[in-house]
């Protein structure tokens, strides 16, 4: 697959010979996210540096009817940015760097390219928090992160990148740009184009520049990693924790979940490991207090508070599980969201359901409780794309009978679109369709993502 040569000429003038990669030219890291799902790679990847370069690329693939799909850091888990068929690929990764801190807004303009963990020491530096973090922060960038309005680690104090998301620059499929980099919270001008595009996953426009919300840097906290009988405990613990300190981390293990991350990295804080596992983390003291009255209460088990920045390090690696990807072929990650109260019984009947699949299947529960976010990890042996598909039905079925949300922060893209009628109503996608139309009425950007493909 080529490109049309009008195009590739058009796009080599305008880039110049660093923005635009052709066929073996073009790394193996744009065929897919880190789900590793992709199987196509692109015939081109695009490489602006600027957004009238963003603007310049996305107007000639407009003009030559190019579909193009939008990369960031490639550390999604729906396949959102991985090529499908003949779309070029555009690459952000030129386009970084912290514009400005403005200390007296506590705003950071930055461009989409940027690393976060780079974002996060700029603001650092200059004395603030850039409150938005996860596992894939060496890698994910600042354009990624506002188009799947990702979520992690700091949510239940912080929010989502869209609720950190001050301003916002893209530029639509035909080259248009919408620039509209503000810098204060309130902002009522009409309909908010910025919360539209944040979660929409390269569909509706290429995100260039972002103006993120930065906090003040918290007081020095605790990390405590507590062992609970139970569910009902977990959450007395969350009911405490939220009344009597400011939690920045509320993090769950099932048992299977948290003996499997130990055997894996030899590091067994919990040698008998407990039903459920809380990895706690606040802002300021008091949580060696907390701890020991819910002790006294009967709510904990157990709980080894960190002395060390290295063993609050410890405790995340357990959590973070990144040592399973090797350890279980074609493991499958999923992300739900469930009201709180519910998670128990649909952590037991998905446990019962993958298990029935396959004798040998791993199935165990983790995420993000206090938001009401879980992630499942399933492996079935010697599985394919039809085990994957069981175990989505299992889960997604539940979660739909359950009323909760098929996708909490790893955004619908290509593995999850036949799903989002278990989520969104016929209305509701009717909607969404139209906005589609409206802003892209060629369908030039990442096609195939997010919406099903059946109508409805
Ligand atoms: C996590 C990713 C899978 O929470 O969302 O580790
Ligand atoms: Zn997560």
């Amino acid at each position: 697959m080529s490109l049309a040569p009008a195009l590739a000429e058009g796009l080599v003038a305008r880039l110049g010979p660093r923005g635009a990669l052709f066929g073996p030219e073009v790394p193996e890291a744009a065929r897919s996210d880190w789900s590793r799902t992709g199987r196509h790679l692109p015939p081109a990847l695009l490489r602006p540096a600027s957004t009238e370069e963003v603007a310049a690329a996305l107007a000639l693939c407009h003009r030559h009817r190019q579909p193009v799909v939008v990369q960031g850091g490639m550390t999604g888990l729906a396949g959102g940015a991985n090529p499908c068929g003949n779309e070029v690929a555009l690459s952000l990764a030129r386009l970084a760097g912290v514009e400005e801190i403005d200390a007296d807004a506590g705003a950071m303009v930055v461009r989409a390219g940027t690393v976060l963990a780079v974002a996060q020491e700029e603001a650092r530096a200059a004395g603030f928090l850039l409150p938005v973090d996860l596992g894939a922060r060496g890698s994910a960038q600042v354009g990624g992160l506002v188009a799947t309005n990702a979520g992690g680690l700091r949510v239940i104090r912080h929010g989502t990148m869209r609720d950190n998301l001050l301003g916002l620059e893209a530029v639509l499929a035909d080259g248009r740009v919408l620039s509209h980099l503000s810098r204060t919270v309130k902002d009522n001008t009409g309909y908010d184009l910025r919360h539209l595009i944040c979660g929409s996953e390269g569909t509706l426009a290429v995100i260039t520049r972002a103006v993120i919300r930065l906090r003040p840097l918290p007081p020095p906290g605790d990390t405590a990693l507590c062992a609970l009988a139970s569910f009902e405990a977990v959450l007395a613990l969350l009911g405490e924790a939220r009344r009597r300190a400011t939690v920045a981390a509320y993090e769950v293990m099932w048992r299977d979940y948290l003996a499997l991350n130990q055997e894996l990295l030899g590091r067994r804080p919990f040698p008998d490991p407990p039903p459920f596992a809380v990895l706690i983390e606040t802002e300021g003291p008091g949580l060696a207090e907390l701890l020991g009255d819910a002790h006294e209460r009967g709510i904990l088990l157990d709980a080894l508070v960190a002395r060390s920045t290295a063993e609050a390090r410890g405790f995340w690696e357990l959590r973070e599980g990144l040592a399973m990807d090797d350890a279980l072929p074609g493991l499958v990650n999923l992300d739900v969201a469930l009201a709180p109260g519910r998670m128990a019984a649909f952590a037991e009947a998905c446990a019962a359901g993958v298990r029935g699949l396959h004798p040998g299947a791993h199935v165990s529960f983790y995420g993000h409780v206090g938001d009401g976010n879980l992630h499942v990890a399933a492996a079935i042996p010697g599985g394919g794309p039809d085990a994957v598909h069981a175990v989505e039905r299992i889960a997604y079925d539940l979660v739909r009978d359950l009323g909760g949300s098929i996708s909490a922060e790893h955004g619908i893209g290509l593995l999850k679109r036949d799903w989002l009628g278990h989520s969104r109503s016929p209305g509701e996608i009717a909607a969404m369709r139209a906005l589609k139309a409206a802003l892209d009425p060629l369908g030039l950007l990442n096609p195939g993502k997010v919406l099903p493909r059946a109508a409805g």
